[in-house]
């Protein structure tokens, strides 16, 4: 074992390295509360100044990490956040989570991530280790990232050590969480892989070590695609249940009692958040690359983005059943958020709901327990109260997404609703249309 690595290891071994996290999100503040709460000293890197500003303060924005454990390691000394990018120079290990969005032409849009790796190119020095965890294409480690890292004329997995190790984090799910979560690690050599692997085996339950940084890199992709796909297919099964006078969900609850070969995926308003409708397409630019087109997630993403449309158009089914046009209609939603219980509203299908809606002439609000306010067009729009939307006489309410704090029964009597989640199975009314 090198010098350089056997520093390293000794120095994760007794928790005396020092752990830099750049991008405190989704997936950058729980990792780093996890790694202060295991003892390391913990430094995060953003460059959104009210993020360093809130945490030093011990406050959370992440639905997911509770603002006493924050404060917690926050006053233990174990973790600080900063926007001095300088501070990386001090770090054992830098652990990179920031965006991987698409470019409007569905291409990746690396920017973030080069961003990133430039300041811990600026400030590498022999025995570091560098993670990159954004969801991203195979190749991006080598290709982009260790070039990038090696124009410092430091050889990785020599005098620095490099790994890839996708985060799978849930947001809003209090059953698996960052730590409970399995973590697959795969290094740019035995090297790289062997001390991430230790890194993250401090924090995570069980650690899954794969041959390489591209293996890592399409896990996190087969994952979501099969997610994606999944998604469509069940859309599609739900937009063909309808023509047929099914129900489709209960025949998903009842396809879910077999106890092999079938998993249920659930039909909604479409997909969300900065995954399921993204990853996919990283997957689909990359194989075309080598000349390969991916009809699965092309197919999954055309229906899949066709179901707030078919929104729009059970809720125009819904007003023509009380003789009322969607044009100068008052339609209220019920969630923005892209999910249940989470405040986060990237790519949410919602958006794209009130987009169509408002383009038809309807006069679109909502309530959202999770969201106060967001920018649609050049209009900041604020959530109205849950007990006011309840008796406030719109023409057609729409559940959008189901959070847990609801209270269905008062949403099942409203006098005409669309219901996009099947949370409203328990009441069967002819003015309830479901999906
Ligand atoms: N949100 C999820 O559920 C989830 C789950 C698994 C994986 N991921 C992946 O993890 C990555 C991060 O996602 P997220 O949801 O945490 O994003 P996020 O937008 O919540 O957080 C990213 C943070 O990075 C910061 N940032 C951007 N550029 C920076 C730079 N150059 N230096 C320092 N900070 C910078 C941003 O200000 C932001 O605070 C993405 O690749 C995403 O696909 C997300």
């Amino acid at each position: 074992m090198s010098s350089t690595l056997s520093t390293l290891t000794e120095r994760i071994r007794d928790r005396r390295a020092r752990i830099g996290i750049i991008g405190l999100g989704y997936v950058g503040l729980p990792l780093a509360v996890e790694f202060a709460r295991a003892g390391f000293d913990v430094t995060g890197f953003d460059v959104d100044e009210s993020k360093p500003r809130q945490i030093n303060k011990g406050t959370s924005y992440i639905p997911d990490v509770p603002d006493a454990e924050l404060a917690a390691v926050v006053k233990s000394g174990h973790l600080k956040a900063t926007t001095d990018m300088s501070q990386l120079a001090s770090m054992d290990v830098v652990d990179i989570c920031v965006p991987t969005p698409l470019r409007k032409t569905k291409d990746p849009d690396l920017s973030y991530v080069v961003k990133a790796v430039d300041a811990a190119a600026a400030t590498l020095r022999a025995g570091q280790l560098v993670i990159l965890e954004s969801t991203t294409y195979p190749g991006t480690t080598d290709e982009v990232v260790q070039p990038r890292l090696e124009s410092t004329g430091l050889k990785a997995d020599v005098d620095f050590f490099l790994a890839f190790s996708p985060e799978r984090v849930d947001p809003g799910n209090a059953l698996h969480t960052t730590r409970s979560i399995p973590k697959v690690v795969g290094g740019l050599g035995p090297s790289s892989t062997s001390v991430a692997a230790l890194l993250y085996e401090s924090v995570v339950s069980s650690v899954v070590p794969v041959s390489s940084t591209r293996v890592a890199e399409m896990v996190k992709l087969l994952e979501n695609t099969f997610r994606a796909v999944n998604i469509g297919l069940v859309n599609e099964i739900a937009l063909m249940c309808r023509k047929m006078d099914l129900n489709v969900w209960e025949v998903i609850d009842a396809a879910k009692t077999k106890p092999f070969g079938f998993m249920p995926f659930y039909p909604g308003p479409g997909l969300g958040g900065h995954c399921i409708p993204i990853d996919p397409f990283y997957l689909s630019w990359k194989a075309r690359q080598t000349g390969f087109e991916c009809r699965f997630i092309e197919l999954a993403g055309q229906v899949n983005g066709s179901m707030p449309e078919y929104v729009v158009q059970r809720v125009a089914d819904a007003l023509n059943s009380v003789r009322k046009p969607v044009n100068g209609s008052k339609v209220h939603l019920f969630g923005v958020a892209y999910k249940r219980d989470v405040n986060d509203v990237r790519e949410s299908p919602a958006l794209d709901v009130l987009e169509l809606l408002t383009k038809r002439g309807a006069i679109v609000t909502f309530t959202d327990p999770h969201i106060d306010h967001f920018r649609h067009g050049g209009e900041v729009l604020h959530s109205v109260p849950f007990d006011q939307a309840i008796k406030s006489g719109y023409d057609c309410a729409v559940v959008t997404t189901d959070h847990t704090s609801f209270d269905y029964a008062k949403i099942a009597a409203m006098p005409l609703v669309v219901d996009t989640r099947n949370s409203l199975k328990a009441f069967e009314r002819p003015s309830i249309f479901s999906l």
